[in-house]
């Protein structure tokens, strides 16, 4: 028999799901009870590297409110070739192609291997991808240089038949026409009117039916899309557009003294979104904006040009004092919606010492699956190989980015969905097993992520149904089918199929099953998702209050303890992590504000709520390693005590990699020693920790900040603010008094929390 963390393990290579329960709780009383809600983190398109697509189409259940996919959950009469449904127990035939199927001849969706299949749907028009960049040209010439060197290398990694645009912006807009003529045209526009999709599209000569432009005899093996002037094949125009983009010049218009460039970012990207809206809807097309500062002008301005009056901080926001702020954001947000309507999705590449609008555009990124980066230039390897691996490939040669994704959860019918958090939008489909409350993104059974990769993840919440006198009998499991069709980058259209059961137990005479499947890593992880989503609108305190009373209630539910005995607190191993895992959670820059600025609290939520577990529990709880002469490099606490003068530390955060010399080994380092042959191995020593930052940087996307540092150093901060403070005297900690919840007053330590929340989960009071 194998242990639960194999199972958990083997379940999240096969299917990439992880759950909170792995032992679902038999009545919905039960299940409010466990604390932590029923949810899974879900990787629809997790790399396999066994898994070769299946060429035809799934078999669907023929009840037409139903229409699950055959799957190896289902039963099956192979002599009556019949198969009955495993969520609404319809019997139907199978089509007349399986009539020689047998329990020795079964197709692959039968398999219990193939829980997760992906089919390849033949039909349909294959349309190319579109890439349409929007530059910004108000940089520093360093900066623009760079980028224009970034853009042309690009198109060298877009594949061969993609459609690619050019829009730039500064006080003005510019769309790039693309002729293969040897004329560079271009259409201006005002930065500071918004226009509507229609005006758009008129003035760019879109709705027009022929387009003078184009040669009369359009060559028969093309797309008939490919007529758009702004659009072209990337074979065809690599040449000219990489002079194009080479004679790209600064924004000409003065910028005097005390004053911001004028930048037109807000219409620059209405045109982007217009433009594709109006000739490619419903393709896989990216909308890649490069920016060097905050938009200062016309709708989406975020900052006067003013330079004294400096850009909105989270002082501001809480005391209403961001001007722009509003209005801004309901720009950006009614062209994200537009955006994920039309199924494309908006990367935005933002590269600035100061904030560039962040916390106004996220949605713009967040509702439709694009990419956001943040760097402080473009003349950075942290911009420039973050945007080459975007176009990285699989090991089948293939871009890992896909598009139009439409996510279906269909489940057996004790459960419900709650809703899902992550890069994804509803697309309000109700139905029976749709719950009335939500969480996260609810209300529907199905959501539509624009943009997603092999580590897009969401987090998917379930509601059981049976009341507690009508519990679900034992023995049975609960199904959840998980349908996520897509356009892979090669542009077939594909559906991949995951199907899931786990049993059912009743919780107080299996109380011990249920505990034991417990998954708290991804339960830190799902829960970490709904704190987030909540503090997009809600108090930051209020949210630590939420999560700490969860806590308490948790610990309270499965710790083993004597009545106001907090020294007999005990958790079992499945749980044992958890309370830690919440006391970095609430430190960290995901639900504390105060030392970010809203750019970068933007940056650090939007990259939580789409990274796969493993990931985000780094970002989490970043991980430490130590590098001494004691023996090979180990993982250590991540706590101040860890700091030794004899040892070099390397901590990942994911957006970080901080390398952090001891006092001691800084000043052998200073005094030379490395370099004495008889110290080699003092060499080795500082070496490995390079070479091991180099692994993670090269392979992480995006590409962390890499921070050098030693004891004393400026940059030691990175550290610190990240080590539990066990050795510091700060250790106050207070209760919150009106509310009677628990509250943090003061940067505590993990010994403290814990004596607390011992103390709170053992008290009959709390
Ligand atoms: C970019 O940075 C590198 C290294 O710092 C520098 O050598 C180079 O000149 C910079 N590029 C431009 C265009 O200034
Ligand atoms: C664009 O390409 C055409 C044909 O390859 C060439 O004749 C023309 O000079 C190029 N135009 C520019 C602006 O480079
Ligand atoms: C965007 O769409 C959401 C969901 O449909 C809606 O609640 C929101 O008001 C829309 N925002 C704007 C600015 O249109
Ligand atoms: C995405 O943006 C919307 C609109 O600003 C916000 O309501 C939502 O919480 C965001 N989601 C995440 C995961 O950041
Ligand atoms: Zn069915």
């Amino acid at each position: 028999m194998a242990t639960y963390l194999e199972f958990i393990q083997q379940n999240e290579e096969r299917d990439g799901v992880r759950f909170s329960w792995n032992v679902w709780p038999s009545s919905r009383l039960e299940a409010t009870r466990m604390v932590v809600p029923l949810a899974c983190l879900l990787t629809p398109l997790k790399e396999r590297l066994d898994l070769p697509p299946v060429q035809y189409e799934p078999v669907l259940c023929s009840r037409p409110t139903c229409k699950a996919i055959l799957n190896p959950l289902c039963q099956v009469d192979y002599r009556a070739k019949l198969w009955a449904c495993n969520f609404c127990f319809q019997r139907n035939q199978f089509p007349p192609a399986y009539t020689g199927i047998s329990e020795v001849n079964q197709p692959a969706e039968l398999m219990p291997q193939f829980s997760t299949i992906e089919y390849v749907i033949q039909r349909g028009p294959q349309t190319p991808l579109v890439f349409l960049y929007v530059v910004d040209t108000c940089l520093e010439e360093e900066d623009l240089q760079a980028l224009k060197e970034s853009l042309q290398m690009s198109l060298s990694l877009l594949p061969p038949d993609a459609l690619v645009g050019l829009i730039t912006f500064g006080r003005m807009v510019q769309v790039h026409e693309l002729s293969c003529e040897g004329i560079s045209k271009s259409y201006v526009f005002r930065g500071t009117k918004d226009l509507t999709a229609k005006q758009i599209q008129d003035m760019l000569g879109l709705t027009k039916p022929a387009m003078p432009m184009q040669q009369a005899r359009p060559q028969p093996q093309e797309h008939p899309f490919v007529s758009s002037r702004f659009l072209q094949p990337v074979y065809k125009i690599d040449m000219n557009l990489t002079d194009l983009l080479g004679e790209l010049q600064r924004d000409p218009w003065p910028v005097t003294q005390g004053k911001r460039p004028l930048r037109s970012t807000g219409v620059a990207l209405s045109i982007a979104v217009g433009l594709l809206e109006g000739t490619f809807p419903n393709t896989g097309a990216r909308i890649m904006v490069f920016t060097g500062g905050p938009p200062t002008q016309g709708p989406g301005m975020v900052v006067g040009d003013e330079l004294k009056v400096p850009i909105r901080s989270w002082h501001d926001i809480e005391k209403d004092n961001a001007r722009f702020m509003k209005k801004a954001t309901k720009h950006y947000e009614m062209l994200a919606n537009r955006t994920a309507t039309n199924g494309h999705c908006i990367d935005i590449y933002a590269c600035a010492l100061d904030q560039t609008g962040l916390l106004e555009m996220k949605c713009c990124a967040n509702l439709t699956g694009g990419y956001m980066v943040m760097g402080d230039s473009f003349n950075t390897s942290l911009f420039k190989q973050t945007f080459q691996r975007i176009f990285s490939k699989d090991f089948n040669g293939d871009f890992r980015m896909a598009f139009g994704a439409t996510l279906e959860v269909k489940t057996s019918r004790e459960l419900k969905i709650a809703g899902a958090v992550g890069p994804c939008v509803s697309l309000n489909v109700k139905g029976p097993c749709v719950s009335e409350n939500e969480l996260g993104v609810g209300g529907t059974s199905q959501w539509k992520i624009c943009g997603l990769d092999a580590t897009s993840t969401l987090g998917i919440y379930f509601e059981v149904v049976n009341q507690h006198n009508a519990p679900i009998p034992q023995g049975g499991r609960g199904a959840i089918q998980f349908v996520t069709q897509y356009q892979h980058s090669s542009t077939q259209r594909r559906i991949r199929v995951t199907t899931i059961a786990r049993n059912w137990a009743d919780a107080q005479s299996q109380f011990k099953h249920i505990e034991a499947a417990f998954d708290q890593e991804a339960a830190a992880v799902l829960m970490a998702r709904l704190g987030v989503f909540r503090a997009e609108s809600e108090e930051g305190p209020d949210i630590l209050r939420w999560l700490d009373r969860q806590l308490i209630r948790l610990c309270q539910k499965f710790g083993q303890y004597n009545k106001e005995d907090p020294t007999s607190f005990r958790l079992s191993d499945s749980f044992s992590l958890y309370p830690q895992f919440m006391f970095h959670l609430r430190r960290s820059p995901f639900l504390q504000v105060f030392n970010n600025s809203p750019d970068e609290s933007s940056y650090y939520r939007h990259h939580f709520a789409r990274q796969d577990l493993t990931q985000s529990l780094i970002m989490i709880q970043p991980i430490l390693y130590s590098y001494s002469f004691h023996g090979p490099p180990e993982p250590v606490l991540l706590d101040s005590s860890s700091i030794l003068a004899d040892r070099i530390l390397l901590m990942d955060t994911f957006f970080q990699i901080v390398i952090y010399f001891g006092e001691t080994i800084a000043q052998w380092r200073k005094a030379g020693y490395q370099d004495i042959p008889e110290y080699e191995n003092f060499k080795h020593l500082l070496q490995a920790p390079l070479d091991d930052a180099q692994e993670i940087l090269q392979a992480r996307f995006p590409m962390p900040r890499y921070i050098n540092t030693e004891h004393g150093g400026s940059q030691a901060r990175f550290l610190l603010s990240k080590v539990n403070p066990s050795q510091t005297h700060n250790n106050l900690y207070a209760w919150g008094q009106e509310t009677g919840a628990p509250i943090l007053t003061d940067d505590v330590s993990l010994q403290v929390f814990m004596d607390h929340l011992k103390k709170l989960a053992v008290s009959s009071a709390s």
